[in-house]
C-alpha cells in the first residue's frame, strides 16, 4: 500500500499525487474512485457546482464529510473545494449540517428518519447554494456520499431536492476475526484489525473500510468472531478495541463486539456463568460500564450461545431470554444492543431420527420466548433455516416473533458460494428472502418488513480489493444498500455498482451486469439445484464438491439421497413438520409436492428420480443439465469478459479474467463429479448421453506411467474415474499416443495443486517442450481432492496421429505433482466458443 507523508514532499507534488487515487485500479478504493469524468459532463459539473463548501459544524463525522466531499469533487472534476468557515452572502457554496443547524441558517426543513439525508438547491438573496442536510452527524455523512454518487453517475444536481431516509435504523457488518489476525471464512487475507494478539499498529485499513461502510450508510461494526474469545473484554484488549473505534469513529461506525457467554467464569474468576446469578448479574454491569468508560459510544454485543459448542443457558437450564436479557440490561444505561443469534441448533443430531431436522430448530428454540426479550435485545436471523447454502426458504422464525426485534443476518464473504475464487453476486438471493411473504394472519408479510436490522457478515481482509476478487465487492455494496432501502432492485444495484466501480463504457457495463445477475442461477447450477443444498464439503473446507460428506453425520444438513430418491421430507404430513413453522399460507405452499416451487423442491420433499417437476423434467433429467448449463454459463462469462481487453484497466482486466477462466475450470469439476455421484446413485443414464462421456479425455492412470503411481481419490467424485496419479518424489512422467486425426487442438490438463508446495509441470509433444508451469495457489485442501483440482489449457496445438504426449510432473513438499486427466478438444474454455 502506498502510502504518502506530506512533509517530504514538496507541497505542488503533493497536491498533484492527491489528485490521483493512490490506489489506483487496484480495487482499493472500490466504488469510491472518484474517476474523472469525461470533459464534456466534467464541464456541466463545474458550471452548476459552487466552489465554497461550509461545514456548519465543526464535529467528526461533518468533517469527515466535508473532506469527502473535497476529494470526490477533485477527483471526478479536477476542482478543488475551498473551505469557508461561513456562509457567504454573494457566493454559491455547498453548505453541510444537520436539519437543526440548516433550519437556524436558511428557515427550511424536511421530516427525516434519523440518519436520513436532504440534498437540496436554494437561493438566498439571489445566491445559489447547495444544502446537504443530516437528520443527525451521521446523516450529514451519507447525504454527501450520496451527493457525490449522483455525480459519478451522471445524475441532474441543478435543481435538487431529494429526500431519503434509511428503512432500518440498524445497519451493522460482523467481521468474524480472531486475535491472531486470521479470519473464520474469511477469504481476502488476513485481518484489518487484529495481529499477534493486539489489534493493528497501523489502522489506516480500517479508517478506510469506515469511509467504504458509511458510504454505504452502515452504521455498526462487529470486529471479532461470532465463537468469541473472552479476552476481548479482558482489561488488556479494551484499550484495543477503542483504538479500532477511534479509526472508525470519522465514519459514524460504531464498533461492537461478540462475546462469550462463559466469561464472567472464564474471565471473570466467578464460579458461574448463571444468567440468573446475581453475581453474574453485577459481573455483566460492571463490565460494560468499563467498555463504556473506554469506547463511550461502544454499540453493543452479539452473542451466539448453545450452538457448535458455545457455551450457553442450556448449562443452567435457564432460557435464550434469560442470557440476552442480563446482557441487555447491562448495555441499556449507555444505549447499547445486543444481537442474539438465532443460529442455534444441536450439531450431535441423531441422522437416524427421521424426524430430527436441523431446519427446524431456530424457531423451535426462539418462538415460545416471543415477549420475553427486553427491548435492546435483536434476535439475529440468517437469511435460510441451515446455514447460508446456496438455495433455502426463508427463516420461518422471521414470522414468529410478533413482540421481538428481529434482525436479518446475510452472508457477504462466500463461504459456501466459492470463497471468493467464484464470481456470485447475492443480492437477488437475498432479495428473495426479503420479499418473500410469510402471509402473517394472511396478510402481506414480506420478510424486509418484520425486520428492523441488518447485519451483514463481511470479513474483508488485507487483499488490496478487501475480498480478492473485484467482483465480491458487489456483496458488500449491495447489502449496504438494501439495508438502507430494501426496494431497490438488483439491476438497479448492480448497475450502480458497476458504473461507479469500472465506469460507463456500455459494453462493460451489459457484461458485468449480465455476469453479476445470472451468476447466482449459475452458481447453483452447477452446485446444488432445486433445494439440495450446496454439496460440499460440509465437514470440511465448504469449498470442493463432497456429495456425501453432509450424510450420515450429526450436522444435519442432510439431502438424504440414496439409489431410490433425493430429498428431505420436511412436510407435516410425512416429515418433520418443518413446513407447519409457516403460516398456513405459506405451508400450503410447502407442504404440496405439487405446489412447491422447483426450486425448494428437494429441501421440502424426499422423491424418487422420475419424480416430474413443475418444468415437466424428470428431478434426475434435471440434476444432469442444470450442471451442464451451469459449466457452459460460466465460460460464456470468461470468453465475454475477455472480449473487454482495453476497456477496463489491464490490472484487473487480467485480474478478472484469470478468476473467471478459474471459475470456469472449478465449474467442470463440479459438473462431473455432481453428475457422476447421482448417476452412479441412481443409475439411470443422462437422456442427452453426456454424464461419463467425455470425448477426448484420456485418464492419468491409463497413461503410460514411470514413477507415477495411480491412487483412489476421496470422496471418488471428486476426480474424473475416482483415480489420480501422484508422484512420491524425484521427477515422474505420464504418456500416451494421440491417435486422432490432424490438426490444430487444445491441450486441457486437468491436475492439483494442494495448499503446501509448489509443484511443477512440464508438457512435451515428442521431444518439444510445449508448456510449463508451477502449480503454485493457495487452495484450502492438502489433500488431492475436487478443491485442488485445477486446469490448465495450452491452446492451438499441432498434433498429428501417433504423436506422444508427455507430463512431467516435479513434486515439491507435500505435495504430489498429481494428475487427474488430459483433455483434447477442438474447443476449450472461452477462447474457443
Ligand atoms: C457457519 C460457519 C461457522 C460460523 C457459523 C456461525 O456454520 O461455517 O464458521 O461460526 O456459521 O454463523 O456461527
Amino acid at each position: 500500500m502506498l502510502r504518502l507523508r506530506s512533509q517530504s514532499i514538496p507541497a505542488t507534488l503533493f497536491l498533484i499525487l492527491l489528485a490521483v487515487p493512490l490506489h489506483a485500479e487496484s480495487g482499493y478504493n472500490a466504488w469510491l474512485r472518484y474517476a474523472p469524468l469525461d470533459d464534456a459532463a466534467a464541464a456541466q459539473y463545474r458550471a452548476s457546482l459552487p466552489a465554497i463548501v461550509v461545514s456548519l459544524k465543526n464535529a467528526v463525522p461533518e468533517q469527515s464529510a466535508q473532506q469527502e466531499l473535497i476529494r470526490g469533487i477533485r477527483g471526478m472534476l479536477g476542482r478543488t473545494l475551498r473551505i469557508e468557515a461561513d456562509i457567504p452572502g454573494n457566493e454559491p457554496s455547498i453548505v453541510l449540517g444537520t436539519l437543526d443547524e440548516i433550519r437556524r441558517r436558511f428557515a427550511i426543513t424536511a421530516a427525516l428518519q434519523p440518519d436520513g439525508y436532504w440534498l437540496k438547491s436554494t437561493r438566498v438573496s439571489g445566491t445559489r447554494h447547495i444544502i446537504i442536510a443530516g437528520a443527525n452527524d451521521a446523516g450529514v455523512l451519507y447525504g454527501t456520499f450520496a451527493f457525490l454518487r449522483k455525480i459519478a453517475l451522471g445524475e441532474s444536481i441543478g435543481e435538487i431536492d431529494e429526500k431519503q431516509s434509511p428503512t432500518t435504523a440498524i445497519r451493522w457488518v460482523n467481521e468474524w476475526n480472531n486475535i491472531n489476525g486470521t479470519i473464520e471464512r474469511g477469504y481476502g487475507g488476513p485481518s484489518i484489525f487484529w495481529e499477534n494478539g493486539r489489534a493493528r499498529a497501523d489502522l489506516t485499513r480500517v479508517n478506510d473500510y469506515g469511509r467504504m461502510l458509511a458510504s454505504l450508510g452502515i452504521n455498526g461494526c462487529a470486529i471479532n468472531n461470532v465463537n468469541a474469545d473472552a479476552k476481548f473484554l479482558g482489561p488488556d484488549l479494551i484499550p484495543q478495541v477503542a483504538r479500532i473505534a477511534d479509526a472508525l469513529r470519522p465514519w459514524g461506525v460504531k464498533v461492537a463486539l461478540a462475546v462469550d457467554f462463559g466469561s464472567p467464569k472464564t474471565l471473570g474468576g466467578l464460579d458461574t456463568f448463571d444468567p440468573l446469578d446475581p453475581k453474574v448479574v453485577a459481573w455483566w454491569a460492571s463490565k460494560v460500564d468499563e467498555v463504556y468508560r473506554a469506547i463511550p459510544d461502544f454499540g453493543g454485543f452479539v452473542l451466539k450461545a448453545d450452538s457448535e459448542g458455545r457455551v450457553g443457558p442450556s448449562v443452567y437450564g435457564r432460557t435464550h431470554a434469560d442470557a440476552a436479557n442480563v446482557v441487555a440490561r447491562a448495555l441499556k444505561p449507555h444505549g447499547g444492543v445486543i444481537f442474539y443469534r438465532g443460529f442455534v441448533y444441536d450439531h450431535q443430531m441423531d441422522w437416524r431420527n427421521p424426524r430430527n431436522d436441523r431446519a427446524r430448530a431456530a424457531y423451535d428454540n426462539f418462538h415460545d420466548l416471543d415477549g420475553k426479550f427486553d427491548d435492546n435485545v435483536i434476535i439475529q436471523i440468517k437469511n435460510g433455516p441451515i446455514d447460508f447454502q446456496v438455495r433455502e426458504p426463508a427463516s420461518p422464525l422471521f414470522g414468529a416473533l410478533d413482540k421481538t426485534r428481529e434482525a436479518v443476518e446475510l452472508q457477504i464473504t462466500q463461504e459456501y458460494f466459492g470463497q471468493a475464487r467464484h464470481t456470485v453476486f447475492l443480492v437477488p438471493m437475498w432479495k428473495e428472502t426479503l420479499d418473500f411473504d410469510m402471509r402473517i394472519r394472511d396478510r402481506s408479510t414480506p420478510v424486509k418488513s418484520l425486520v428492523g436490522a441488518f447485519v451483514g457478515v463481511s470479513n474483508v481482509g488485507m487483499d488490496e480489493s478487501w475480498y480478492a476478487n473485484h467482483m465480491s465487492q458487489a456483496n458488500l455494496y449491495g447489502f449496504g444498500r438494501l439495508a438502507w432501502n430494501a426496494n431497490l432492485s438488483s439491476r438497479q444495484i448492480v448497475d450502480e455498482w458497476m458504473r461507479l466501480t469500472f465506469g460507463d463504457d456500455p459494453a462493460v457495463l451489459k457484461t458485468v451486469v449480465d455476469l453479476q445477475l445470472s451468476s447466482w442461477r449459475t452458481y447453483e447450477n452447477y452446485t446444488g439445484p432445486l433445494g439440495l443444498q450446496t454439496l460440499t464439503d460440509i465437514v470440511g473446507n465448504h469449498y470442493g464438491v463432497a456429495v456425501e460428506a453432509s450424510e450420515r453425520n450429526g450436522w444435519g444438513q442432510w439431502h438424504k439421497a440414496d439409489s431410490q430418491g433425493v430429498g428431505f421430507d420436511r412436510t407435516v404430513a410425512t416429515g418433520t413438520g418443518f413446513s407447519g413453522q409457516y403460516s398456513p399460507a405459506v405451508m400450503k405452499l410447502y407442504e404440496s409436492l405439487e405446489n412447491c416451487p422447483d426450486d425448494l423442491v428437494l429441501f421440502l420433499h424426499h422423491v424418487p428420480y422420475t419424480h416430474r417437476l413443475r418444468s415437466g423434467k424428470t428431478v434426475i433429467q434435471y440434476i444432469y443439465d442444470s450442471h451442464y448449463d451451469g459449466a457452459e454459463k460460466v465460460a460464456t462469462y470468461a470468453r465475454d469478459w475477455s472480449a473487454l481487453k482495453g476497456r477496463v484497466d489491464e490490472r484487473r482486466y487480467q485480474e478478472v479474467l484469470e478468476q473467471l477462466e478459474y471459475q470456469a475450470g472449478q465449474a467442470v469439476v463440479w459438473r462431473d463429479a455432481v453428475n457422476n455421484w447421482f448417476f452412479k446413485e441412481s443409475g439411470i443414464a443422462d437422456a442427452k448421453g453426456r454424464v461419463g462421456r467425455h470425448p477426448g479425455r484420456v485418464e492419468a492412470e491409463s497413461m503410460t506411467l514411470m514413477d507415477y503411481v495411480a491412487k483412489p481419490v476421496t470422496p471418488w467424485e471428486s476426480a474424473s474415474g475416482g483415480t489420480a496419479v501422484e508422484c512420491a518424489a524425484g521427477k515422474c512422467t505420464a504418456s500416451f499416443k494421440y491417435d486422432g486425426n490432424a490438426g490444430s487442438r487444445n491441450l486441457v490438463v486437468q491436475y492439483f495443486d494442494q495448499l503446501d508446495g509448489v509443484s511443477h509441470f512440464r508438457v512435451f509433444v515428442g521431444d518439444q517442450l510445449v508448456d510449463e508451469w508451477t502449480a503454485a495457489d493457495r487452495l484450502p485442501t492438502r489433500k488431492v481432492d475436487s478443491a485442488a483440482s485445477s486446469r490448465r489449457i495450452i491452446r492451438g496445438l499441432l498434433l498429428r496421429k501417433g504423436d506422444v504426449v508427455r507430463i512431467e510432473g516435479t513434486p515439491e513438499g507435500p505435495e504430489t505433482a498429481a494428475l487427474d486427466y488430459v483433455e483434447i478438444v477442438l474447443r476449450a474454455g472461452y477462447s474457443d466458443r
